[in-house]
């Protein structure tokens, strides 16, 4: 695990060395004699929290707080004192140090309010962590498949997780690039770190270097507040940059430094902040197409193609079908508390012949659908002809094309409200038995 740095400030040298003495073994230790020493070591280093003399020979102990706190304010600041001075250190606290020690002091507590200092500093970063999961929750996490293409998926998945090279995942939409992104994660040493996800079709351009990068209070009209960016956040963890495609020309070229340097700035602030980050990026767009049009740069391209996966569209794995409807029939018993649905033979066929344009996202919704609105434990063919054949309307490119499978779906589905019996189903079809028997052979000389 890293260690924490603490920068000692003081300008008595025998203070400076009986803090270093207690903190080196856990800590990493900076010291410095002077305030202004101690600016320029903060801007230089990444600095977890200060211990800070309030009475320096150059700069006044409080503006110096004001100042640390101003550049960064989620460095914790512990404010060391004379007994005399109490009220400057009440002071201090009130400027936002997190607490204050009185010289001579005890290592033991010294150590004991430096932990708490640092516990509440983890807190603060999980909490921002945790708030931009809460808004990305997924609660579908297993993976699934055993086609031979999704098999291969998952070895690369777990060879490139034990690496911090950069993924590029590339497939059409609701092919499962968000999952294999997280799975990436969850199985790399960086598993108890964040997973942040910048989503480069929804930032605006305008707002994405304060979303990626972080602000200072002042940084801008509307900067109300200092804040951290999602880069900063993910340090230690894994950044996924969703539709990167989407993303800016301008802002293409700086990731490529921060990919390269892994340093960036806050909005409004000099001071370099260091990241030790591992990048996944995915897209639903041919890249090379886009590098083609101008639209894409080649060298972030290469950059983020250090290991590329390739999520085939559904239709192409096919015999996945029933896995996956097993999977999300199963997931939405769990969430509803209700007994989990199965599909009929005949249903299931249909779906099979199905070429899902929206991959397995629409298989997760279509499941989704037939599980609030139907009530039967068995899914009928009936139940899945209606939903899907209004999906073929669109999708189908001519209008005879369209008519025909609805008449063949519908004449199916009457078929079977009748148990079969042909007679019937032409009165209810208001068409001549013949007829029927003419368009049944169409659809299915079989029969
Ligand atoms: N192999 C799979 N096993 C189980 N669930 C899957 C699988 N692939 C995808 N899913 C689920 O399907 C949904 C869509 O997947 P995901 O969001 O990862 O797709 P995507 O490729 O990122 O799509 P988009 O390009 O539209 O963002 C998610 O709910 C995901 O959990
Ligand atoms: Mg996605």
């Amino acid at each position: 695990m890293n260690k924490a740095t603490i920068l000692v400030v003081d300008d008595e040298r025998g203070i400076r060395q009986s803090f270093n003495m207690a903190l080196k073994d856990e800590y990493h230790v900076l010291l410095a004699g002077t305030g202004e020493k101690a600016i320029d070591i903060f801007q230089k280093n990444p600095i977890d929290l200060i211990l800070l003399d309030i009475l320096l020979p150059d700069i006044d102990g409080i503006d110096l707080l004001k100042k640390l706190k101003h550049t960064d304010p989620n460095t914790e600041i512990i404010m060391v004192t004379a007994v005399n001075d109490l009220q400057t250190a009440v002071m201090a606290i009130k400027l936002g140090a997190y607490e204050y020690i009185i010289k001579p002091f005890i290592v033991d507590d010294v150590l004991t309010v430096i932990g708490r200092a640092l516990e509440k500093r983890r807190l603060v970063r999980q909490v921002a962590y945790l708030r931009n999961e809460l808004e990305r929750y997924q609660p579908f996490e297993k993976m699934i498949g055993k086609d031979k293409k999704m098999r291969s998926i998952f070895e690369l998945i777990s060879t490139v997780s034990q690496s911090d090279g950069t993924v590029l995942i590339q497939g059409k939409s609701g092919t499962g690039k968000e999952l294999v992104a997280r799975a990436i994660h969850n199985l790399s040493p960086r598993k108890s770190q964040p997973f942040v996800v910048i989503n480069c079709a929804a930032i605006p351009p305008t707002l994405m270097e304060s979303e990626l990068f972080g602000y200072n209070k002042g940084a801008f009209t509307g900067a109300a507040s200092t804040n951290m960016g999602k880069l900063e956040i993910a340090d230690k963890g894994t950044v996924f940059f969703d539709d990167i495609d989407s993303l800016d020309i301008n802002m293409q070229a700086k990731l490529l430094r921060i990919i390269q340097e892994k340093e960036f700035q806050r909005l409004g602030n000099t001071r370099l902040i260091k990241a030790d980050l591992r990048f996944v990026a995915a897209s639903n767009k041919d890249i090379s197409d886009l590098i083609l049009h101008g639209e894409f740069r080649e060298d972030l391209f290469y950059r983020l193609n250090v290991f590329p996966i390739k999520l085939p569209p559904l239709r192409e794995r096919m015999g996945d079908i029933p896995l996956l409807l097993n999977h999300f029939f199963k997931l939405y018993a769990k969430k509803s508390g209700r007994p989990q649905k199965t599909v009929s033979e005949k249903a299931l066929k249909v779906l099979m012949e199905y070429d899902w344009p929206g991959n397995v996202r629409e298989v997760q919704n279509i499941v989704e659908r037939l599980c609030t609105i139907k009530q039967n434990s068995v899914i009928q063919f009936k139940d899945v002809a209606t939903l899907i054949i209004s999906k073929k309307k669109i999708t189908d490119s001519s209008l005879k094309e369209a008519v025909s499978s609805f008449e063949k779906q519908y004449i199916a589905e009457v078929l079977e409200m009748v148990n079969g019996n042909r007679k019937k189903a032409s009165e209810k079809l208001g068409i001549h038995r013949n007829t029927l028997l003419s368009k049944i052979h169409e659809y299915d000389p079989h029969i």
